[in-house]
């Protein structure tokens, strides 16, 4: 059967692979399915497994219709298999094998790396539904919950995606990653996440937005850059992908602009001028700017670690190989081999911050965040207009590159926000103005009471300004089951 832009519904698995009539791989995935079923009844949503829930279902490829909605059970999520479609002629598009026609089989010599990329690609989409697992008791309103939800599925789905190359591509040991994959545990001591942000906490809501923001954000870097792949079917797979994607990122920015407008409209009510009074602020039911910005702070710092080190032979490796591009790599204006370029990479340089020439094929990290950076910045600044427009006097930032990294050039330095060295002691004693502190913690803890009638949003957050799928304000998007 040719691979169709209509979903296969005959088997269990949703596909636009034809696989039916593959029934090596179709055996692999059902036998594998059993054990994914069991990881989100124990490790997914907790408490809503029951519940009816309005989500969208990826069930074409085609731009103009893809996805469905309609009233589902998570359990009952048809999780596919979907890769975009087969471009004629494409190429590799960059490295050493530039020109070559792309693989649609993974060659020898570059197949430990492509496992490689795909499994870790693969462990963070598990993660982050471990990671948001409790977040649905303390919902702000149905719709956020629903959103929560939608972006569960969604990671769940790109488990599959991953989980789908590994079975087709990679015999015996893909198999055994696949399974893997259903083992570690997000935050676990003996089983980890492969990734640090990926085993961190998100104790509350702010925490959700700022992952979904800065977080899914390297999500789709990293799916950018491996849309470029050499290897057909990983390109396809990330493709399509990043349309699921940018909904997550829709969540994260506009939950934080959401929370944004109803802080400055309590302080507005109230006649508060200085947003750094924030136990005024506070005493309002919402949540202080400034405690924001430090959110803001861990979430992009956490992230920033996600990209690796900024000089690093392994990216030029991939690079060269040609199994993972740079962002728009078929845009960039260079001979995509990088042959003798340079590239400015921020260092340490005699305990100076720098910035140094460095071959640009070992910077590809540093390039990639780059351009994460300046992504982060532009939906910054439309958290910045919705302040602007209520009159308060303050305005986000991202903090510098150095600021609060575990991974690369700054790791061993405590710099502040604005990129100054500090001693262990300042450090030490600043610390709480630029990350959350256990206080901050605690408060916004407070704020996290469910509010779950429909068409209700909990104090510290504003309504969105449409409806998911157009639908009224008070439209019920999760229909709870109260067992
Ligand atoms: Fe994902
Ligand atoms: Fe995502």
């Amino acid at each position: 059967m040719p691979e169709t832009t209509h979903v296969d519904y005959s088997t269990k698995i949703p596909n636009n692979v034809g696989l039916m009539d593959d029934q090596r791989v179709l055996k692999a995935l059902e036998q594998w399915h059993p054990g994914y079923i069991d990881w989100w009844m124990t490790m997914g949503p907790e408490g809503f497994q029951t519940s009816d829930v309005y989500l969208r279902t990826a069930v074409s490829i085609d731009p103009k219709g893809w996805a469905k909605f309609d009233y589902v059970k998570m359990p009952e999520y048809r999780w596919g298999i979907l890769l975009a479609p087969r471009l004629e002629d494409r190429k590799v598009n960059f490295g050493a094998h530039k020109g070559e026609a792309a693989w649609q089989e993974v060659p020898g010599e570059y197949r430990a790396m492509l496992r490689r990329l795909i499994v870790v690609q693969g462990d963070t989409e598990p993660a982050s539904v471990e990671q948001q697992r409790f977040l649905g008791k303390t919902a702000p309103s149905l719709y956020d919950m629903r959103n929560l939800f939608q972006v569960n599925v969604e990671e769940g789905r790109h488990l599959w995606a991953m989980v789908y190359l590994l079975h087709k591509y990679f015999g015996k040991d893909g198999r055994e990653e696949a399974d893997q994959l259903l083992q570690r545990r997000s935050g676990d001591a003996d089983k980890p996440r492969m990734l640090g942000a990926f085993n961190e906490e998100t104790p509350d809501w702010l925490s959700f937005f700022m992952f979904t923001y800065f977080t899914d954000r390297d999500g789709k870097m990293q799916l950018e850059s491996l849309a470029q792949s050499g290897f057909d079917p990983l390109s396809r797979t990330c493709r399509f992908m990043l349309t699921e994607e940018a909904h997550h990122m829709f969540v994260g920015e506009t939950g934080v602009t959401r929370a944004v407008e109803r802080t400055c409209q309590a302080m507005q009510e109230a006649r508060i001028e200085d947003p750094y009074d924030i136990a005024a602020v506070r005493k309002l039911g919402v949540i202080d700017l400034p405690t924001m910005q430090k959110k803001a702070n861990l979430h992009f710092s956490l992230s920033l670690d996600l990209f690796g080190s900024e000089v690093s032979t392994n990216a030029a490796n991939y690079y060269n190989a040609g199994v993972k591009g740079r962002f728009q790599e078929t845009r960039i204006e260079d001979d995509h081999q990088l042959t003798g370029a340079t590239y400015p990479v921020s260092k340490l340089v005699d305990g100076q911050i720098r910035m140094v020439e460095e071959p640009a094929l070992t910077a590809i990290n540093m390039r990639l965040r780059d351009d994460y950076v300046a992504d982060c910045a532009k939906g910054m600044e439309r958290w910045n207009k919705a302040i602007e427009k209520s009159g308060v006097a303050f305005r986000f930032k991202l903090p510098h590159v150095a600021f609060h990294r575990e991974i690369g050039e700054f790791q061993g330095i405590n710099a502040s926000p604005e990129g100054e060295a500090l001693s262990d002691a300042e450090w030490a004693s600043r610390k709480d103005e630029w990350l959350p502190s256990k206080a901050d913690g605690d408060f916004i803890q407070s704020l996290m009471q469910p509010c779950w009638e429909p068409g209700q949003f909990a104090s510290w957050i504003a309504a969105p300004k449409v409806g998911i799928d157009n639908k009224a304000g008070d439209f019920e998007y999760v229909k709870i089951h109260r067992a």
